[in-house]
């Protein structure tokens, strides 16, 4: 079983648009039972509130399911519970470490580290465009894909 975690920093808007465009993506592909995904915050500032409607609009027009998700903060005991920890962007991944601790099992890193052209995938919060966010998350989610299933050869 491998254990993924998609963090932003308020778990309303890209994490979560990732946890269900991955759990999309292996359930597309039969993976479903190989895979345990979920997502979190790096702030507590968005705790117990559920999805952004951008993103809940993304999902629907992407004909990605989703289900109940409401934001959490990610927590120290994170660490020893999934191997990937995945940040959408620097800042994430500097806060995640700050909460974590050391990344003695480099679990750490960003989700575009795992694509051809490494990046930030930019704040919709901010941009208010979802769709960018959308084929960001999805090239990082099918090159993150292809590299995990490599490693389960
Ligand atoms: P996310 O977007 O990190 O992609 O979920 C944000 C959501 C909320 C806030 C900032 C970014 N906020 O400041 O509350």
């Amino acid at each position: 079983m491998i254990k993924v975690l998609f963090v932003c920093l308020g778990n309303i808007c890209r994490s979560p648009m990732a946890e269900f465009v991955m759990k999309d993506l292996v359930k597309k592909q039969g993976l479903e039972q190989e895979f345990y995904i979920e997502s979190a915050a790096t702030s507590s500032e968005e705790i117990g509130n559920g999805m952004h409607q951008g993103t809940i609009a993304k999902l629907e027009q992407m004909q990605i399911p989703y289900g109940n998700k409401t934001a959490r903060q990610i927590a120290k005991a994170d660490y020893e519970k999934f191997d990937y920890i995945l940040g959408m962007e620097n800042r994430n991944v500097q806060n995640i470490v700050r909460i974590i601790g050391q990344d003695r099992e480099a679990k750490v890193c960003r989700l575009l580290d795992f694509s051809k052209h490494p990046r930030d995938i930019a704040d919709p919060w901010y941009t208010e465009n979802f769709d960018v966010t959308y084929t960001d998350i999805l090239e990082g989610c099918q090159a993150f894909l292809e590299f995990v299933k490599k490693e389960m050869k």
